[in-house]
C-alpha cells in the first residue's frame, strides 16, 4: 500500500532554536504511523542540528532547495551533493523560486537531475498563477511543467519522485483561496496522465502526488480523500504543532478509513 506522504515546508522561518522547539512538540504529539511518511523541510543551517535530534523512524528531512552543479564557483549555493546523507528529499520547483528566483523549466529540469543522481528524491512542485487560471492555460502549465521537469528520467528514476500540486492563487501568502477539492482532482488527473505518457502505467500508479495551498487539519480530509491525493504539502501551518499534528492525525484517519 502506498505511504500518505505528510510534508511540512518551513519556508524561510524559524532559527535553529525555533526550528528544534518545535521538532520537540512535534515529537511528543505525533505518532509513528508506518502507512504515513512525514517529512519535514527546514531551512539549510537548521538541517544538520535537527538530523542529529530527530527520531529518524519518525520523520525524515528535505531540503527546500539545492544548486545543479556538485561544487565549484557559485557563490552561496549549497549542493546536492553536499546533502546527500542529511536529506531523504529536496523540494524543487516550488513556486516560490520560480516566481522570486526565476528558476525556468530548464532550470527545475537539471534540479531533478541533480537529486536523483546525488540519492535525493525530487518534490517537484507544480502549478499555476492565479493570471494562467483566469486564461483558461491550467492544464497546458502544469504539463508544460511535469513533462519539462521529468523528462530523460530511467524507469527507476521517476520511481523516486513526488509530485506536489500548488495551484500559486492558493497558497497563503499568494492569496490563499480555497480550492475546491473537484478542481483539484481534475488537475492531478492530469498530472498522473503525464507521467503515464512519459513512462507508462506502472510509474504512473507508482508516484505520489500531494496537493498544496493553504492545508489545514480541518481541510487536508476533503483533499486527501481524492482520489488522485497522496498526501499533502503544508506551509504556514506546518509551523503550528498543534495543527500540523492535527493534519498526521487527519491523514491517518483517512488512510484507515
Ligand atoms: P501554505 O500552506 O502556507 O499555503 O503554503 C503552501 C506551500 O507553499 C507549501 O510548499
Amino acid at each position: 500500500m502506498k505511504q500518505t506522504i505528510i510534508a511540512a515546508n518551513w519556508k524561510m522561518n524559524l532559527t535553529v532554536h525555533e526550528a528544534s522547539t518545535l521538532v520537540h512538540r512535534l515529537n511528543e504529539n505525533i505518532k509513528t504511523h508506518r502507512d504515513i511518511e512525514i517529512i519535514l523541510a527546514p531551512n539549510f543551517v537548521a538541517l544538520q542540528p535537527l538530523s542529529l535530534e530527530i527520531d529518524h523512524r519518525k520523520f525524515k528531512l528535505a531540503a527546500q532547495n539545492a544548486y545543479i552543479q556538485d561544487s565549484g564557483a557559485y557563490t552561496g549555493e549549497v549542493s546536492f551533493s553536499m546533502l546527500r546523507n542529511l536529506v531523504s528529499y529536496c523540494l524543487i520547483g516550488h513556486s516560490e523560486r520560480r516566481i522570486y528566483f526565476n528558476e525556468t523549466l530548464e532550470v527545475v529540469r537539471d534540479k531533478v537531475q541533480a537529486a536523483i543522481r546525488n540519492g535525493i528524491r525530487p518534490i517537484l512542485c507544480v502549478g499555476e498563477t492565479s493570471h494562467e487560471r483566469t486564461n483558461g492555460e491550467t492544464r497546458r502549465v502544469v504539463h508544460d511543467q511535469v513533462t519539462t521537469a521529468l523528462s530523460n528520467l530511467t524507469s527507476e528514476e521517476i520511481e523516486q519522485v513526488v509530485i506536489a500540486y500548488e495551484p500559486v492563487w492558493a497558497i497563503s501568502t499568494f492569496g490563499g483561496q480555497v480550492a475546491k477539492p473537484d478542481d483539484i482532482q481534475k488537475v492531478m488527473k492530469l498530472i498522473r496522465h503525464s507521467v503515464y505518457e512519459l513512462y507508462g502505467q506502472s510509474a504512473a500508479d507508482h508516484i505520489s502526488i500531494l496537493y498544496g495551498g493553504s492545508v489545514k487539519a480541518d481541510t487536508v480530509g476533503a483533499y486527501l480523500a481524492l482520489e488522485d491525493c497522496n498526501g499533502a504539502l503544508v506551509g504556514g501551518a506546518s509551523l503550528v504543532y498543534k495543527e500540523f499534528a492535527g493534519i498526521v492525525d487527519r491523514a491517518y484517519q483517512v488512510a484507515h478509513q
